[in-house]
Formats: structure tokens, C-alpha cells, sequence
């Protein structure tokens, strides 16, 4: 059944409502109408829309405000702001916002219906893409796309990759990928749990073993290693292996052959070894319960996986991923988080990372009525019943310091600076803006959460102040 599209137009003006809908409406779409942010906000949250249109200056406040509760909230909703006639600046500002277009008064209707199908495209390509996020990182933050960045060139090479984070950060799921991306990807992607092979069995699984080679061993067997000759070999849980392992497994990998128990001869094998434990591996080195040589040679390369709780801006886009997902097992229409659902999430700190949020969500969707999940749905550790949140940041705890050098000029005091002679009102204001912002973020020791309270504005717009002025 051919899905039909939906729109929403968000104008206080009646007229340019009815020439949306209309226009649109001859399109194939259905449309919705808002004439405020208000009611506007109301509609996003209650249904799935394909588009989205909304008008500069609205009663109860801007576009701009539209725009950045789509970006924060349904990052895959294109919008597209309506302005007044030559109004660049506010275009511009739009764009930078997150809008994908823009239109301007008067509406030429040729350049609307193309706006219209882009924007049509743009979302198919969007859910094309998140189809397949089984195999992606998903994921809008800038550790994210740095670490897409570095596995796409580490798949491409034949070195050891040690696979470093939290537990449920996305270890498997990026060995996965870098197996998948790489020239390997035609042969076997072999996972090996190493905590759950009984000691005793290790070898035979690992190499394989002949009929006879001891009680038990009815017939020959392949090992690991052989089943993924020409492909890859996942050793998850490499902290697991015992020392007598460690051992063997070191001389396959320099050697690249092994022996399996009760055969004569060694056979050649050609395999990458991935691996992966949440355990802090060269503390293990240290207190001497991992080889320092095997060590060496598995972390030719190491790929870590950043918390989800330093990446709040990636919560969105996963939970997106995992409602659809699991609508899609369920055969019904994604749920929606309300907003209080998605502060909640923002602030708390995921000690199981994104595979508790699959779990939170799960829970979270079979236990909330109507469509949308609210904060008090998630259950969250830590939360009370109320509206209360109280997973906040623990003292001393500090995201990551993402601003190395204070931008040029900052040591003016922007109490105190004057509007330079040639320098148009709204970069001054941005400006003025950047340098207060690294002031706080320097004197909370870059801790956003403090820096947003220091400021006087909330976490969120913060996050918004900081991407919009290219602070990361
Ligand atoms: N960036 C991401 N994008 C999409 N899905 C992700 C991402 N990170 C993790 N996941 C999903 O979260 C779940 C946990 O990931 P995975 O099993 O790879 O974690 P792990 O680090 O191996 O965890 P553990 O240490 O507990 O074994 C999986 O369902 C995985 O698909
Ligand atoms: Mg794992």
C-alpha cells in the first residue's frame, strides 16, 4: 500500500495556508495545518510527518524555533522556512539551523513544487538509509563521525584492530562493520565469545581437532580459525582468554598457521583478528593477567567507543532507529518520544550505553499508553516517579574538552567591546555570543551543564549556541 505523504504547514497567514494546502494537496499530500508554534509542537509530537513548512515570524514566536525543535527532535523531518521577500539573512540563518530550504514571499508555485519533491526524495533517502542502520553507526555527534571516519580507513587495511569501550557501545557492531567494509567482506565473519569456552575446550575450538585426538573428538572438526580463513576472526571478550591461550594464540598470529589438537601437520590460514573487551586491557597487561606481547600485537590499532552519555546529541537518531525497528517487528507505527522523554535521556548517564536504551525503549513502548513516550514511561534508573530528573552529571564528571584554543579575540571582555567599524550587526552579535560562551565553558572547566547554568539558558540551547557557531 503506497504510504501517503504527509505535510505541515505552520503560518499564522490563512492565505498562504490555503495555497500550501492546496498546492500541495494537488501534489498528493496530505496536509496539516498549525497557525503557531504552540500547536505546531503539538502536531509533530502526535504524528509522523514527511514534511514540514513553517513561516518566519509566528505569534507565539519564530520559525527559527520550529526549525531547531525538528532538528533536535526529528532529525529526519525535512523543513523548509517560508520568508519574506529578499530576507537572505533570516534564510541563512534557517539553513545554518537545519532547515534544507527555504521559500520567499510571494510563493512562486514552480519553485515550490520542486522545493516539494526534494524534499520528498531527501526523506526517502533518509529512511532508505535508516533501513539499513542495522549495519551502520548511527550517530550526529562529531566523535561519531570521527570514528566512522577512522573505521572506514582501518577496514581498508589488514591490521589487528583492538576494539576498546564500555559495554554495549557498539564493539560487535563496529568489528562488524570494518569485516564489512574491507576487502574481506566475501569471506566469514567468525564472533567468538572468549569468556564462554570451558578452558579445557579452548584449543579444539580455536584450531580444531582430529577424530580420535581425544575422548570425545568423534570425527574430525574444524576450529574457529579455519572457519574464518579468508575472513575475519572476532575474539570478543579478549580479556578472557587464559594465560595458556594467550600463548598459542600469539604464535598463530605470527606464525599464520595453526595446528589442530592431534594433527600432525600445521595448515596455513589467512585471517584478520578483530577483537574487543570492555575491561581495561593494559591495566590488565600491568597487573600481569595479559600478555604484554599479545597485547601488542591484537592493538595494532585501537578503535574506542565513546560512551553514549558524552554524545547526548546521538540519542535522538538512535532512539529514531530503535522505535522503527521495533515497530517494524511489531507491524505497527513507530512510537514517538515526547520532549520531557528525550530531556530525560539527554541527562541520563547510560551505564549500559545504546544497548540499555534499546532496552529502556523496548520497555518503554510496551508499557505506554497512547503514542507518545513521556519521561516517566522510561523508568530510568536514578529518576523519580515525578517529574524530577535526577541523573545528572556527576561532580567532577566532565564531557570531553572539544575546544582546544579559545577562538581569536577571546580575551576581549565582551562587556566592553565596541562594534567595530565594518563588521555587520550579526556577526558582531556572533561574536559577542562565541566569546561569552568560551568564557563559561573555560571557567566551568567545560562542562556543559554548568557552562549552560552560568549562562543562564538551557542545556539545549547551549548545544544549539555551540553548533550554530562552530564551537566543537
Ligand atoms: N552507533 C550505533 N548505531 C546503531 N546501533 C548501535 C550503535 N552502537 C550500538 N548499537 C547497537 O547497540 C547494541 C549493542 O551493541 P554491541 O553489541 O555492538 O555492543 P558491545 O560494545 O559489543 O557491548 P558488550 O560490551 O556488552 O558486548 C546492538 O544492538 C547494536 O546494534
Ligand atoms: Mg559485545
Amino acid at each position: 500500500m503506497p504510504h501517503t505523504q504527509t505535510a505541515l504547514i505552520i503560518d499564522d497567514e490563512r492565505d498562504i495556508r490555503e495555497l500550501l494546502v492546496m498546492t500541495l494537496g494537488r501534489m498528493g499530500l496530505a496536509v496539516d495545518t498549525a497557525a503557531d508554534i504552540a500547536s505546531a509542537e503539538r502536531q509533530l509530537a502526535s504524528k509522523r510527518y514527511d514534511l514540514c513548512f513553517t513561516d518566519m515570524r509566528l505569534p507565539d514566536g519564530s520559525g527559527q524555533q520550529i526549525i531547531e525543535l525538528i532538528a533536535q527532535r526529528h532529525p529526519e523531518l525535512p523543513v523548509a522556512m517560508i520568508t519574506a521577500h529578499g530576507n537572505v539573512d533570516a534564510a541563512v540563518q534557517a539553513l545554518k539551523a537545519g532547515a534544507f530550504d527555504f521559500v520567499s514571499k510571494p510563493v512562486d508555485l514552480n519553485v515550490l513544487r520542486q522545493l516539494v519533491q526534494n524534499a520528498l526524495q531527501l526523506g526517502e533517502q533518509q529512511r532508505a538509509q535508516a533501513q539499513h542502520s542495522a549495519n551502520k553507526l548511527l550517530g550526529n555527534s562529531e566523535a561519531m563521525a570521527r570514528l566512522r571516519e577512522t573505521l572506514a580507513k582501518v577496514a581498508r587495511s589488514q591490521a589487528q584492530v583492538y576494539i576498546s569501550g564500555e559495554s554495549g557501545t557498539g564493539k560487535e557492531l563496529a568489528a562488524r562493520l570494518i569485516h564489512e567494509q574491507g576487502p574481506r567482506a566475501s569471506g566469514n565473519f567468525v564472533p567468538v565469545n572468549c569468556g564462554a569456552i570451558p578452558s579445557e575446550l579452548m584449543e579444539s575450538e580455536f584450531f580444531g581437532h582430529k577424530k580420535g585426538s581425544f575422548t570425545g573428538a568423534q570425527a574430525d572438526k574444524e576450529g574457529l580459525f579455519q572457519a574464518a580463513d579468508g575472513g575475519t576472526l572476532f575474539l570478543d571478550e579478549v580479556a578472557e582468554l587464559p594465560l595458556h591461550m594467550q600463548v598459542k594464540l600469539l604464535r598463530v598470529i605470527q606464525e599464520r598457521t595453526v595446528r589442530p589438537v592431534g594433527a600432525a601437520k600445521e595448515v596455513p590460514i589467512d585471517v584478520r583478528i578483530l577483537s574487543a573487551t570492555h575491561k581495561n586491557l593494559a591495566q590488565l597487561v600491568q597487573d600481569g593477567r595479559f600478555r604484554h606481547d599479545l597485547y601488542y600485537r591484537i592493538n595494532v590499532i585501537e578503535l574506542a567507543m565513546p560512551p553514549l552519555r558524552d554524545r547526548p546529541e546521538d540519542i535522538a537518531v538512535l532512539a529514531d532507529a530503535i522505535l522503527r525497528r521495533l515497530a517494524g517487528q511489531a507491524g505497527t507505527a513507530p512510537a514517538r518520544l515526547a520532549a520531557d522523554a528525550i530531556e530525560a535521556l539527554r541527562r541520563y548517564r547510560f551505564p549500559g550505553n545504546v544497548r540499555e536504551l534499546e532496552n529502556i525503549l523496548e520497555r518503554a513502548v510496551a508499557f505506554s499508553e497512547g503514542d507518545a513516550i513521556h519521561a516517566d514511561d522510561l523508568h530510568l534508573p536514578g529518576a523519580n516517579s515525578g517529574h524530577a530528573i535526577t541523573a545528572i552529571p556527576a561532580e567532577g564528571e566532565t564531557l570531553q574538552p572539544v575546544i582546544a584554543t579559545p577562538a581569536p579575540g577571546s580575551q576581549a571582555d565582551p562587556a566592553n567591546v565596541s562594534l567595530p567599524s565594518g563588521e555587520a550587526l550579526p556577526d558582531f552579535i556572533e561574536n559577542l555570543e562565541r566569546e561569552a560562551i568560551m568564557k563559561a565553558l573555560e571557567s566551568c572547566r567545560y562542562n556543559k551543564t554548568k557552562t549552560a547554568e552560568k549562562l543562564g539558558i538551557t542545556f539545549r540551547a547551549l548545544r544549539y549556541k555551540l553548533k550554530k557557531l562552530g564551537i566543537d
